[in-house]
């Protein structure tokens, strides 16, 4: 099942037989954690420095203190890629409360855990990108930021579940989340764009978006082609009636949206989305990916 997997925890890279959390670790037993996905490309990590800011800001959000400095995150994250052995793959950077008795409180830990994960990640077939994705907007609610900042990349995911598993039943691809004034806040692990009236479109992170930094690199990327774009609350009627519609994320990458709960998107792959796509493969292969860390 993860043959190719390599794991660095806690201090050292080990067997995967030993890539082992405790039952007892209050990441398992309260969600109390945080957590990075990253991709990497040729061996480079993908907008490393911003995970790893963020990685850092969502442990200080929660005060939990990592035993290791930026420099050692990093220094653990590339011997993850290096122990890899292929020269793409994603990673999974996971910090939890650690080890502790039973009880919620933080100071039953005695100190925080903290691995990188290096695997294969595909978040849909093949066929679901070329044909592009069924999504049903979910009666699941995103939290409420005024409830768990979703700036905060915790390891509390079980609404996003939730909705996932309304999107299987649907036989659908994917769900998007409303937050809880019915607007548009972002599918269970990526950020939601549409082209309408010829703009790019995307919720702000105040409507319950995660600050995706594949989401920051497509709106830095339409800006530099020149295609309007901006940061404004959509309703699912925006979704239903939109040109093309699309989702971003580090495990999705880009993925073309062809329906929104039965509505077809008027084009799916459309030409904003392949312009991004070309710019964005032209990136993750291209010399600027090196100067990142
Ligand atoms: C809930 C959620 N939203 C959005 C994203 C996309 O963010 P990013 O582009 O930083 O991976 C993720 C993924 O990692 C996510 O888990």
């Amino acid at each position: 099942m993860h043959e190719h997997a390599v794991c660095w925890l806690n201090g050292r890279l080990v067997p995967l037989a030993e890539a082992r959390i405790s039952v007892f670790d209050h990441g398992l037993l309260y969600g109390d954690g945080v957590f990075e996905g990253i991709r990497f490309y040729r061996r480079r990590p993908f907008k490393l420095r911003a995970h790893l800011e963020r990685f850092a800001d969502s442990a200080r959000a929660i005060a939990l203190e990592l035993p290791y400095g930026q420099a050692e995150v990093a220094a653990a994250v590339m011997a993850t890629v290096d122990a890899y052995a292929g020269a793409d793959g994603y990673l999974r950077l996971v910090a939890t409360r650690g080890e502790g008795v039973l009880g919620i409180d933080p100071r039953n830990c005695a100190r925080p855990s903290l691995f990188v994960i290096a695997d294969r990640l595909s978040m849909v077939p093949d066929a679901v990108r070329q044909r592009g994705a069924r999504v049903v907007v979910a009666a699941t609610r995103r939290l409420p930021p005024d409830g768990l900042d979703p700036r905060i990349k915790s390891l509390n995911y079980l609404n996003h579940i939730l909705a996932r598993m309304e999107a299987n039943r649907a036989g659908a691809d994917e769900a998007i989340l409303l937050n809880d004034a019915g607007r548009v806040a972002e599918g269970t692990a990526d950020n939601v764009f549409i082209v309408r009236h010829g703009r790019l479109l995307t919720p702000p992170p105040v409507e319950g978006a995660l600050a995706g930094i594949t989401r920051a690199t497509i709106l830095e990327l339409a800006a530099a082609a020149g295609i309007p774009h901006a940061e404004v609350a959509l309703a699912p009627y925006d979704l239903y009636t939109a040109e093309e519609c699309f989702l971003t994320g580090t495990g999705a990458e880009l993925i073309p949206v062809a329906e929104v709960d039965g509505r077809a998107m008027t084009h799916c792959p459309g030409p904003v989305y392949r312009e991004l796509e070309h710019q964005f493969d032209a990136l993750v292969s291209g010399p600027a990916m090196t100067a990142d860390w």
